[in-house]
C-alpha cells in the first residue's frame, strides 16, 4: 500500500474525484442544520439528504468532500487503539447520475492503483446485499467486483444487519450496500468466517450505498426513491494509518503530537497500560470537543450540549487518573488541533480563544463539582450502616452533584464498600424515561421527514429572520436553527429579552408577509453576485461556487438548501410560543403555524 501523509491522503481523494467530473465541496457543521432527528451529522451524506431525495445541489449531480463527523454510540470504548466519536469521512457522490458500474470500478481504482491507494489486489474482500423483501439480492455489484478481478470466493453475499444503510433516525434515503475489506492476517478463523468476523482477519476500508430507496416515515417500509443515487463513506483517519503501517490511529500525525503533549504533562517516560488508554482518550476527546464548540456548541444540560460536557468531563477524570497532570495541556491540545485542522476547517483558527474559553471553564465547573460530590460522598459513607451503598444515593450524587457513578464506584471500591448497581440502574431508568417523554417531540422527524408541516415551518423561519432583522437591526443574524414536524426553533444575536410588544411586531409582520400571499423563489447564482444581492444566512461557501437562493418577495433573500413552500399563502398563521436566552446575548425562539 503506498505510503501517504494526512494532507497526501486529502489532495489524492480530491484530485481522484476531480478527474471524474465531481465538484469538491466543503465540509458541512457537525451540528445538523434543520433536522432535530440526530444530535450531530454521522456521515457525509447527512447534509445532502434534501439533494439525495431529488432536489437539484447547485453544484451539479458529481460531488466529493472530506467531511467531519460525529458519532457518539461506543464512546465508553475510546482509549483504545481504534475508536474514534469524531472523524472524518471521505465521501462522494452520484444523485441521480451513475449507479453500479461506474461506482464499482472506480472504488477498485482507488483501492489498488498504484497511483492511488495501491492496496494488493489479493488483499480486498467486498461484500454485498443478500436481499429481501425490499430489495433483490445484489449480483449486479457482485458481478461488477468480478470484472474488476476479484475472484468469488472474495465476494460475500451478507443480511440486512451488515449491507443496508439508513440514517440513525431511520428515515430518508437509504438502500443496500457493497463494503471493501482489507485482509491484515490470513486464514479463516473458522468456516463461518467472513469480512463481517470480529477476528480480526479483516478491516472495513469503504463502504457504497446505492440509494434508490426512501423512508418516508419512521417504521415505514422502504419504497423506491425518484432517483437512483450513489453514496459512499471512507474513513480517513484509518486509511491513514493501514497507509502508514501503523498499529493505531493515534500513531499518526492526527494525533501523535497530542500524545506526546499528554505524556508530558504527566510525567511519564513511557505510555502503556491503562496510561496509554487514557492518554489516547484524553488526545480523542479534546479534539472532538474542539471541533463540536468549533461549530457554536456549548456545553449544557441537553442535546449536543450534553454531549459537549460529557467529553470535556470524561477528558478530566481521565486527566485525573496519571499522578501528576496540569491542565495547560489542554490548552497546548487545542492550539494543536486548532493549527493541524484549521487550514481545513476555518472557523477552527477563527474561533481559537472561544474554543479554549468555552473548555477552560467547563474543566473549572467541573473541578468544582467533584470537590463538593466529594464532600457529600464522604458525609454519605461516614453514616453508612452495613457496606453497601444504595444504587439511589448512586444516583443522587450523579444527579445532584453531577458526580459520575464510575468514580462514586471507585471511591467505594477503595473502602471496601459495594454498590447496588441494579437499583442505581432502576433510579436512572426511572429518571430518564421521565425526561425522555419531554423530549420525545424534540426528536421526531427531521428534513428527512418528508411531511409539508418541516417544509412549511422551513419557510416560517426565513420569515422570522427577515421580520427580527426589521424589528431591531441588520447586525441580527442566525445562529442556529432547528426544526421538527410540531415547531421551529430559530437562535439569533440580540443584547436584551424581547418584551411582549416586540414578540407581538415580529409576529403581525410575519402574518401580515403571510398574508400577502407572496411567491418563494429560487435562484442559482454565483457565491460574489448572492454577496452583491445582499443575501443573509448561514452559507460557510457550502456548496462550492455556485450557492442556492432562496427569495420570499422582496422581503426575503438567503442562502439556503430548501425544501420550502411556494408561496406564503400556504403558511397559516405564525405565533411565537417561546422567547428565552441560550447564552451571553444569544436569544432563541420558538414558534409554531396554526
Ligand atoms: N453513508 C455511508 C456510511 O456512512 C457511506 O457508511
Amino acid at each position: 500500500m503506498k505510503k501517504l501523509t494526512y494532507k497526501e491522503l486529502r489532495t489524492l481523494w480530491f484530485d481522484f474525484w476531480r478527474e471524474r467530473e465531481h465538484a469538491i465541496i466543503a465540509s458541512s457543521s457537525v451540528v445538523p442544520e434543520n433536522d432535530a432527528s440526530v444530535l450531530f451529522t454521522n456521515s457525509g451524506m447527512h447534509p445532502l439528504v434534501p439533494f439525495l431525495m431529488g432536489e437539484p445541489h447547485p453544484s451539479g449531480k458529481r460531488v466529493a468532500n472530506i467531511q467531519m463527523c460525529i458519532r457518539t454510540g461506543d464512546i465508553d470504548e475510546v482509549g483504545n487503539a481504534t475508536h474514534l466519536t469524531c472523524f472524518e469521512m471521505m465521501g462522494n457522490w452520484s444523485m441521480g447520475d451513475y449507479f453500479k458500474y461506474e461506482k464499482v470500478r472506480w472504488s477498485y481504482e482507488f483501492l489498488t492503483d498504484k497511483k492511488y491507494l495501491g492496496i494488493d489486489p489479493e488483499r480486498i474482500f467486498t461484500t454485498c446485499f443478500e436481499g429481501d423483501e425490499v430489495a433483490p439480492r445484489d449480483t449486479e455489484s457482485a458481478k461488477h467486483w468480478e470484472a474488476c478481478g476479484i475472484p468469488k470466493e472474495r465476494i460475500f453475499f451478507l443480511p440486512k444487519s451488515e449491507n443496508w444503510w439508513q440514517l440513525p433516525s431511520g428515515t430518508g434515503p437509504c438502500g443496500p450496500c457493497s463494503e471493501m475489506f482489507m485482509e491484515l492476517k490470513s486464514g479463516a478463523c473458522g468456516p463461518e468466517c467472513n469480512p463481517s468476523c470480529s477476528c480480526g482477519r479483516f478491516v472495513e476500508i469503504g463502504n457504497d450505498v446505492y440509494m434508490e430507496f426512501i423512508i418516508h416515515a419512521k417504521d415505514e417500509k422502504p419504497v423506491k426513491a425518484k432517483q437512483q443515487n450513489v453514496d459512499t463513506g471512507m474513513g480517513l483517519e484509518r486509511i491513514l494509518c493501514l497507509s502508514q503501517g501503523k498499529k493505531s490511529v493515534y500513531e499518526t500525525e492526527i494525533f501523535a503530537p497530542a500524545i506526546e503533549i499528554i505524556k508530558n504533562s504527566a510525567k511519564l517516560k513511557e505510555l502503556d497500560g491503562q496510561n496509554l488508554f487514557m492518554a489516547r482518550r484524553i488526545a480523542e476527546h479534546v479534539r472532538a470537543a474542539s471541533v463540536i464548540i468549533g461549530d457554536d456548541v456549548i456545553p449544557s444540560n441537553s442535546g449536543q450540549g450534553y454531549v459537549l460536557r460529557r467529553l470535556i468531563r470524561t477528558t478530566l477524570r481521565a486527566a485525573k487518573s496519571f499522578d501528576v497532570w496540569d491542565n495547560d495541556a489542554f490548552i497546548q491540545l487545542i492550539n494543536f488541533y486548532v493549527d493541524f485542522l484549521g487550514e481545513f476547517y476555518s472557523q477552527l483558527m477563527q474561533k481559537r480563544e472561544h474554543i479554549i474559553k468555552t473548555f477552560m471553564d467547563e474543566v473549572s465547573k467541573f473541578e468544582k463539582t467533584l470537590s463538593t460530590g466529594l464532600r457529600e460522598f464522604e458525609k454519605v459513607v461516614k453514616f453508612l450502616q452495613g457496606k453497601e451503598l444504595s444504587g439511589k444515593t448512586g444516583f443522587r450524587l450523579y444527579e445532584t452533584y453531577g458526580f459520575p457513578i464510575e468514580l462514586t464506584t471507585e471511591l467505594c471500591a477503595e473502602k471496601g464498600i459495594t454498590i447496588n448497581m441494579d437499583e442505581y440502574h432502576q433510579a436512572r431508568e426511572k429518571h430518564s424515561k421521565a425526561s425522555q417523554t419531554a423530549a420525545v417531540g424534540a426528536f421526531k422527524g427531521g428534513l428527512a421527514d418528508t411531511s409539508g408541516m418541516t417544509t412549511k415551518l422551513h419557510t416560517a423561519t426565513h420569515l422570522l429572520h427577515s421580520a427580527l432583522r426589521e424589528v431591531f437591526t441588520t447586525d441580527l443574524h442566525q445562529k442556529g436553527s432547528n426544526i421538527t414536524p410540531e415547531r421551529l426553533r430559530f437562535d439569533f444575536n440580540l443584547d436584551h429579552k424581547m418584551t411582549p410588544d416586540e414578540i407581538k411586531a415580529v409576529e403581525d409582520l410575519v402574518n401580515q408577509w403571510i398574508s400577502q400571499k407572496l411567491d418563494v423563489g429560487i435562484k442559482e447564482v454565483s457565491l460574489d453576485d448572492a454577496k452583491k444581492m445582499g443575501a443573509i444566512g448561514i452559507f460557510n461557501n457550502k456548496y462550492g461556487d455556485i450557492v442556492k437562493i432562496f427569495t420570499i418577495g422582496d422581503i426575503s433573500c438567503e442562502f439556503c438548501g430548501g425544501p420550502h413552500v411556494s408561496n406564503t399563502s400556504e403558511l397559516g398563521s405564525f405565533k411565537i410560543q417561546k422567547e428565552e436566552a441560550v447564552s451571553a446575548g444569544i436569544r432563541r425562539i420558538k414558534a409554531i403555524l396554526g
